[in-house]
């Protein structure tokens, strides 16, 4: 077992290697273009090991039986599928590629971009011996030797590369997936503090509701980096992630937005507080009711009494009516 990792791994470097070499090979240019118009430097692109996947259904295939590797290696890998006809093929396929490296520096998978429109957007190597999901954070190979204090957690490989080539070399990513408690585990041996900055649409949120509910009992200093929607020439407000933000203001503008990012638990009252229409005494009555709950979950007292009296301003009701609904909510969870 302990070999047949070592092969796979030996095989992973050697398909990142050819991806790498293909990047910078005629066949490549596609791929080129598609990084430059993408504004992903050179510089950075050789800091992640980004490659291309060339536009044939057998070049990887060829590259690497011609190299002493077997179909059966291949396949194990995740590198090639088998077709209906029991023929084999390339998996990726004119896309640009990320390797997934871990923290021992061990390339354990890929993902590959579309150049350009198409589905899907995004493919990612599947689980196999060298790779686990759950276990795996995009960038965390880099990030681990940060000077910086935090980490930022965002969705996206692109998002990563461009937060690491704007100076925010903190950044990770989940791949898209929910970040799971191992990886919150693994985080935890580098850094105290995590900066959540997902994407601003509703999966973002979501994600950020989800990691915020599953760090609210750990060690972590949490807090929400929450992206300004972009304003267009035509008035329209458009989504953004953190790729667009830097792309559009700029490394600068980025800086300022992580030093001003709200601590998680008061990100949860402004959330819940926005939802309800505190001119109103019903209004205020199911607030106190959601904040209530909320506020009930947080495990440290003196934490609890800080935003039970924070959360009670915003509504202008007495803390200590507010906290007695806490410790209602408080009793009833035992
Ligand atoms: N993702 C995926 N499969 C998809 C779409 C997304 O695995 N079909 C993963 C990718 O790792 C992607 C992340 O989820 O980076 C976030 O998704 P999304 O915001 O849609 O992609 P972006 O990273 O913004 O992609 P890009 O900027 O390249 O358009
Ligand atoms: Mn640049
Ligand atoms: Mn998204
Ligand atoms: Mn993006
Ligand atoms: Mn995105």
């Amino acid at each position: 077992n302990a070999r047949k990792r070592s092969r796979m791994l030996e095989l992973n470097k050697e398909a990142a290697r050819f991806f790498y070499q293909t990047l910078h090979s005629p066949q490549g240019q596609t791929a080129l273009d598609y990084m430059n118009r993408r504004q992903i430097s050179p510089t950075i692109a050789r800091r992640f090991g980004l490659g291309a996947a060339p536009d044939r259904w057998d070049s990887l295939l060829m590259a690497m039986t011609a190299k002493g590797y077997s179909k059966a290696d291949l396949l194990d890998a995740g590198l090639i599928v088998k077709n209906q006809k029991g023929g084999f093929y390339d998996k990726f396929r004119n896309r640009l590629m990320f390797p997934v490296i871990d923290i021992r520096g061990d390339v354990v998978a890929f993902g590959g971009r579309v150049l350009g429109d198409g589905e899907p957007k995004y493919m990612n190597s599947s689980e196999t011996l060298v790779y686990s999901k759950r276990r795996t954070m995009y960038g965390l190979n880099l990030a681990k030797t940060t000077k910086r204090t935090n980490m930022i957690l965002c969705e996206g490989n692109v998002d990563v590369v461009m937060l690491h080539h704007a100076g925010f070399d903190n950044a990770v990513a989940t791949m898209g997936t929910a970040m799971t408690q191992e990886q919150v585990k693994m985080l935890s041996r580098y850094t105290k503090e995590l900066i959540l900055c997902y994407d601003n649409d509703s999966a973002g949120q979501k994600a950020t509701d989800r990691a915020l509910e599953m760090l609210g009992n750990s060690e972590f200093t949490v807090r929400v980096l929450n992206l300004p929607r972009r304003k267009l020439d035509t008035g329209e407000l458009v989504k953004q992630d953190p790729d667009d933000f830097i792309k559009f203001q700029g490394a600068d503008a980025f800086e300022r937005l992580l030093s001003g990012s709200e601590h998680g638990m008061e990100f949860r009252l402004s959330q819940t507080a926005a939802q309800f229409d505190l001119g109103t005494d019903q209004g205020r009555l199911e607030y106190s009711t959601a904040v209530a709950q909320l506020l009930s979950t947080i495990v440290s007292p003196v934490e609890r009494e800080i935003y039970t009296v924070r959360g009670a301003e915003m509504a202008k009701i007495t803390p200590e009516a507010l906290r007695l609904e806490v410790e209602r909510y408080r009793k009833q969870s035992y």
